[in-house]
């Protein structure tokens, strides 16, 4: 396979052929255009959750499933994770290369003076319930960005595009710590321009204005972490949401907003909420058998969150990376929390079953951040919050490249068409 140029496919009944070329990367599998097989053969494909499926071209993140590897531009997330920062990776991300001294200084400012919210979003956060759940706030509000932005929504221009970019990853936090803080009935804090990016979030998160908030160092550090590898992941759920939005020529708000429903759900981004509480109904080391009994068992429907992966059929490296920090913020800030013993069996019981290791199900992203996020104070309802923050940097710089793609075409799948066959309408009268 190393060197074939085409693959061949041929209908056995009328020996209809297509030669499908061959489309390769710099890393990774290798892919069939399929463009011509309908023309050729008549025949669509079909690959529910795109399991065999690539929808793009992209430079951004590369992951070897097997090997258990993920870069972001080619730097591995393991080097990322201990040098660099979150704004570092997030300019990264977006223009493909590591920033100059000066070229970080003039974007950490950018998007410094970026972060506030226009004082109507107060009305509309007002506006929901005070317990709706965040994930519900942060979807609507981050939707309701293109209405205060809709003078600068000139796609074409690069400047615009790029602005909306930096627009985006300056106020997710503001407006995810607005949502908490009117969820619990605390005013609203504004970001304060002579922190750092993770330290002004958690800053906007906790500090109430009767006291100076005591931030343990650890905790931007963890957070930083955290929103590191959290950062982007190629073509998850979430991610491909926001470049089939994109590719209608929808604006980044829109399509970011899309991109956080599609990262609510607790097959991906809500695994980390849904971990917690899983940990939490098992509760004790000696539920933990029973528990992997029942996720073996399909009548039960349940299924251990933060185990198993689309692609990685190897650990994920970022459980690694998370499952180091986990014993260090818990160690520092002298946390004795009872669930992080309960996930230490649980992962112990589950790498010796014979069901998850035939399947390759190993510990994901999911598994131990939430034990941080508890340790650090972040309810569990803001878990998937976290992780949209995070995303937000991946999303934008999926559909900055989107917008640049010579390929890009509006996302339009087809189907196996199971229902009626064409039949005449039926009066009431004659319906029986
Ligand atoms: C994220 O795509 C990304 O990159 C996502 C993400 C990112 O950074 O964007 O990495 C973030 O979403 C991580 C995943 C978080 N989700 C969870 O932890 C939820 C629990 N895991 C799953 O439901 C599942 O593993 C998925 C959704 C993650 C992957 O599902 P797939 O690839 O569609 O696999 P599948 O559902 O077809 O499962 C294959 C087999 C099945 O058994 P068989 O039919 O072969 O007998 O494995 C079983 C499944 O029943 N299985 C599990 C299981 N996950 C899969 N059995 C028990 N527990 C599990 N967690």
């Amino acid at each position: 396979m190393a060197d074939s140029t085409h693959v061949v496919l041929t209908d056995s009944d009328n020996a209809k052929t297509s030669s499908l070329p061959v489309l390769r990367g710099s890393l990774g599998t290798p892919a069939l255009d399929i463009g011509k097989l309908y023309k050729d053969t008549g025949y669509f494909t079909y690959d529910p959750g795109f399991v065999s499926t690539a929808s793009c071209r992209s430079a951004i993140t590369y992951i070897d499933g097997d090997e258990g590897v993920l870069l972001y531009r080619g730097y591995p997330i393991e080097q990322l994770a201990e040098k660099s920062s979150f704004l570092e990776v997030a300019y990264l991300l977006m223009n493909g290369e590591l920033p100059s001294k000066a070229q970080f200084a003039s974007f950490e400012h950018e998007v410094t003076h970026h972060t506030m919210m226009h004082e109507a979003f107060r009305t509309f956060l007002y506006g929901f319930r005070h317990d709706a759940h965040p994930m519900a706030m942060l979807t609507g509000m981050l939707g309701s960005l293109a209405s205060f932005y809709h003078n600068e929504l000139d796609l074409e221009d690069p400047e615009q595009r790029r602005l909306a970019a930096i627009r985006l990853i300056a106020k997710v936090p503001t407006i995810a710590a607005a949502c908490y803080r009117y969820s619990i009935g605390w005013p609203i804090r504004y970001p304060r321009n002579n922190l750092e990016y993770t330290t002004r979030f958690l800053h906007m998160m906790k500090e109430v204005p009767s006291e100076p908030l005591n931030l343990p160092p650890i905790a931007s550090k963890a957070m930083d972490l955290l929103f590191i590898l959290h950062a982007d992941h190629e073509q998850n759920a979430s991610t491909s949401t926001v470049r089939l939005v994109g590719s209608t020529g929808a604006n980044p708000y829109v399509s970011v907003a899309a991109g956080v429903a599609a990262l609510w759900g607790p097959a991906h981004g809500g695994a980390n909420e849904a971990v917690l509480k899983m940990l939490a109904e098992i509760g004790d080391v000696k539920n933990v058998q029973s528990a992997v009994d029942r996720a073996k068992n399909k009548e039960s429907g349940f299924r251990l969150m933060g185990f198993g992966h689309r692609v990685y059929k190897n650990f994920d490296p970022r459980a690694r990376i998370i499952r180091e920090m986990t014993h260090k913020v818990l160690g520092e800030l002298g946390v004795d929390d009872p669930l992080l013993e309960v996930a230490m069996r649980l992962e112990e019981a589950a790498l010796k079953d014979d069901y998850f290791v035939q399947r390759k199900l190993y510990p994901n992203v999911d598994f131990y951040s939430g034990i941080i996020y508890k340790a650090l104070g972040i309810p569990t309802e803001m878990f998937t919050v976290m992780f949209a923050i995070a995303r937000t940097a991946g999303w934008v710089a999926h559909w900055l490249e989107q917008q640049n793609d010579p390929e890009n075409k509006i996302g339009r799948p087809r189907q196996i068409y199971t229902g009626a066959t064409p039949r005449d309408y039926v009066a009431f009268d004659a319906r029986g």
